[in-house]
């Protein structure tokens, strides 16, 4: 039976917890700001917890401070989720929501998702469907699972609603809502203008290639790391690289010993991980764009900037058959015949996939009040 408070107020917790979720979360957390009838405690897991990977964030995208901090850390993906979960789960239990709403597919997902339903809570998964069907990927892992147990699966692109259907999910827990991860870079964009990097970087418009690369599959092993290395240097002869280095990477370099190596590339500068706005301006400028993420294959498609992703499946097909996005695998000579391919492509800049227009947020708060 509803009690009386409940049926005044809508109760909602939004978790974020590593680098891609903070975009993801933000215009969803403005969106409910606006409503009088929702309360919203907003938890950050802790999961990615330097002031690069997560503080400057906050700032950047205008998102308030959390409610509730969990502070979990680093640690195996095993003790990471379980920490979360142990962490998270007195404060679902005192706050007692009505939805717990979570984005993407990083551990701080799987873990919230978990912990809310075993308590009886509604959860929202946001970016549900997406499946890259690799299943050595642990984002994989944690979309099928997350998709698995949410009451509301709210998908970013069509592909997601058909692998929903296919998995055998209810129509009536399918959304096809567009992508909150554009709703961020669409409100973000004419700041990000004003940000100084280029000039910073003597940098020219148009005329660099940025690289992103933090996969375990792509920088845990020599035989994949070293490959695309080479790609890079050679790259790098062509136009200058800005290349700014997740920690897990940097890690890597050091403990395979390339770091010296990658320092005596004359075109190619490292620099630490960048906020929103700079990495923005960035991206929105660059030649083209090499990177081995998920989100920014769907960025790059927005800003009709080439995209070069350094795997062999992804997640966001849409970005392929609409975007400007090519699949190159990692081995050298693929990158680089991506890379002519991408540099020699004239055609125009293809249409926005359909409802990527900056309203994704709204679409999902109105389904989680109506719902109730
Ligand atoms: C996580 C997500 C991945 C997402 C990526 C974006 C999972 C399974 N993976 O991967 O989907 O694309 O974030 O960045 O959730 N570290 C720091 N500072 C931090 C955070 C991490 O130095 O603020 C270091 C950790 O000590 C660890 C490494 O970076 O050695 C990896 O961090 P972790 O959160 O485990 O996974 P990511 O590789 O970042």
């Amino acid at each position: 039976m509803l009690r009386y408070r409940d049926m005044a107020i809508l109760k909602i917790i939004c978790i974020c917890g590593a680098r891609p979720n903070f975009m993801k979360i933000a215009p969803i957390v403005d969106a409910l700001a606006g409503r009088g009838d929702v309360d919203t405690l907003l938890v950050h897991t802790g999961q990615h917890y330097d002031e690069r990977m997560s503080g400057l964030f906050f700032e950047d995208l205008g998102l308030r401070k959390p409610d509730v901090d969990l502070e979990v850390g680093s640690g195996t993906h095993a003790r990471q989720t379980a920490e979360i979960m142990k962490r998270f789960e007195p404060v679902c239990v005192e706050y007692a929501p009505d939805w717990v709403v979570v984005v993407g597919d990083v551990n701080s997902t799987i873990a919230c998702a978990l912990v809310a339903v075993k308590l009886g809570v509604r959860v929202a998964h946001v970016e549900a469907g997406l499946r890259s069907f690799d299943r050595g990927m642990p984002e994989e892992i944690n979309r099928i699972v997350t998709d698995s147990i949410a009451d509301k699966l709210f998908a970013s692109e069509p592909s997601g609603v058909e692998n929903l259907r296919r998995e055998g999910v209810e129509e009536g827990r399918i959304h096809f809502v567009g992508n909150v991860m554009i709703d961020s870079l669409l409100r973000c964009r004419s700041r990000a203008d004003q940000s100084t990097i280029i000039s910073k970087l003597e940098l020219q418009e148009n005329n660099y290639a940025l690289v992103t690369l933090h996969r375990p599959s792509n920088v845990d092993n020599p035989e994949v790391f070293v490959p695309i290395l080479d790609a890079l240097e050679t790259i790098s002869r062509d136009r200058r690289v800005i290349f700014p280095i997740h920690p897990r990477s940097r890690k890597m370099m050091g403990d395979l010993n390339l770091a010296s190596r990658v320092e005596q590339m004359a075109g190619l500068r490292l620099l630490e991980p960048l906020g929103y706005l700079d990495f923005l301006k960035l991206m929105s400028n660059a030649a083209v764009v090499l990177t081995d993420s998920g989100g920014i294959q769907e960025e790059t498609t927005i800003l009709g900037v080439p995209c070069i992703t350094l795997r062999r499946n992804t997640e966001r097909p849409i970005t392929v058959s609409e975007g400007t996005n090519r699949l190159a695998g990692v081995l050298c000579e693929d990158i680089l015949e991506a890379y002519h391919e991408a540099m020699n492509d004239t055609s125009n800049r293809k249409e926005a996939p359909l409802l990527w227009d900056g309203r994704a947020a709204e679409r999902i708060v109105a389904s989680l009040t109506d719902s109730n």
